[in-house]
């Protein structure tokens, strides 16, 4: 006879955004942070963060659960990984795009039937506003758009800064460079590098103040532009990162072809980015990426490493390969 098959995974998996909506809840109340100080019992946790008594317990004991904290007879502390990267006072903290997850996607994802249904964004387009305009008219909203765009990029920018050749180039630029996290995890680890963060100009002062913050002001500057109408700069190496999954195809394979155009003989783009395993079975986070993409833009999707090696070629680079970061991103690189 045949095992009986369990339910356990499709229960686990159906009530998922329960836990993550705890963790989500404790990025937002700043539960790592505080606990980075050191440890504390429930009721300076209830304190300190202003909670009702009635399910402090019952919020922290199901992080200890989940595997968020530790717990050591009354004291609650962080694990190692909360600790390294949900402190809001640690350099790699990536609650920035927790935080936005928590306050715009949450509620955006709740609608994806509709968006399964009528092909349309779930987001502040819905009330016919444009994704970038809407963000960025409104200050608090573009800081934690930008800061959430760091902790998306932060782990993938260490990776390029360890493992791309770097002693062969000078100068990059970081097309679509939000905060600047990328081109400051770059600058930081070398020295001799120098490079632009080019983006839409209500990002400057988020991104000169971050670059400021980093004391990297003489090899990091701003250059406004949109780049759909103005030229790309001209250096080394052009980065774009969750740039080309926010737009259609033909926008996409403009982007790859403006970028050729742009570089000198022997320059690369790279394309940092969730990338799709070729098979499309794999790597569920570009995937979900990508139903974030109905999400929150018009026509933008993610792609598989053949999809962008294809733009490139056409676009006229003479090799284009993929390389896979740790976790689910990868780079895909074309060389001039
Ligand atoms: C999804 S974010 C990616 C940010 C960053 N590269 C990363 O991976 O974390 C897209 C970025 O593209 C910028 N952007 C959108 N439309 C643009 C345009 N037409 N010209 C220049 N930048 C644009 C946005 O301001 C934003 O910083």
């Amino acid at each position: 006879m045949a095992e009986p098959v369990s339910p356990g995974g499709i229960m686990q998996l159906g009530i998922a955004s329960w836990g993550s909506k705890v963790l989500l809840s404790a990025v937002e109340l700043g539960l790592f942070t505080e606990l980075a100080t050191g440890p504390k019992n429930t009721d300076e946790i209830r304190e300190r963060l202003g909670l009702h008594e009635r399910s402090t317990r019952d919020f922290i004991d199901a992080l200890v659960a989940l595997k968020m904290l530790n717990r050591q007879g009354n004291l609650y502390s962080n694990t190692p990984e909360t600790d390294a990267y949900l402190d809001r006072a640690k350099p790699l903290y990536l609650g920035g795009l927790l935080e936005m997850a928590n306050a715009r996607l949450y509620p955006f994802w709740g609608r994806l039937t509709e968006g399964l249904k009528t092909g349309q964004p779930q987001n502040e387009i819905k009330e016919g506003q444009d994704l970038f305009g809407a963000l960025y008219s409104d200050p608090t909203r573009l800081e934690i758009f930008l800061q959430a765009m760091t902790g998306l990029s932060l782990l993938a920018a260490h990776a390029v800064a360890a493992s791309f050749p770097w002693e062969s180039y000078k100068s990059f630029a970081d097309i679509g460079c939000a905060q600047g996290g990328f081109a400051v995890t770059l600058a930081s680890a070398h020295g001799h590098l120098s490079g632009i963060g080019f983006d839409l100009p209500p990002v400057r002062p988020v991104f000169e103040k971050y670059v400021a913050e980093h004391d990297l002001g003489v090899r990091l500057r701003f250059q406004e532009g949109d780049f759909f109408k103005d030229p790309l700069p001209t250096v080394d190496v052009l980065f774009m990162g969750h740039i080309l999954h926010d737009w259609n195809l033909e926008q996409k394979q403009l982007l790859v072809t403006k970028a050729y155009d742009a570089l000198p003989a022997g320059g690369s783009l790279v394309v940092y980015e969730s990338i799709i395993d070729d098979d499309r079975r794999e790597n569920a986070f570009g995937l979900l990426m990508s139903l974030n993409m109905l999400i929150e833009t018009n026509e933008g999707f993610d792609f598989t490493a053949s999809d962008c090696i294809g733009w490139m070629k056409q676009a006229g680079f003479a090799d284009a390969r993929v390389q896979q970061l740790h976790g689910p991103d990868s780079i895909v690189i074309g060389r001039k």
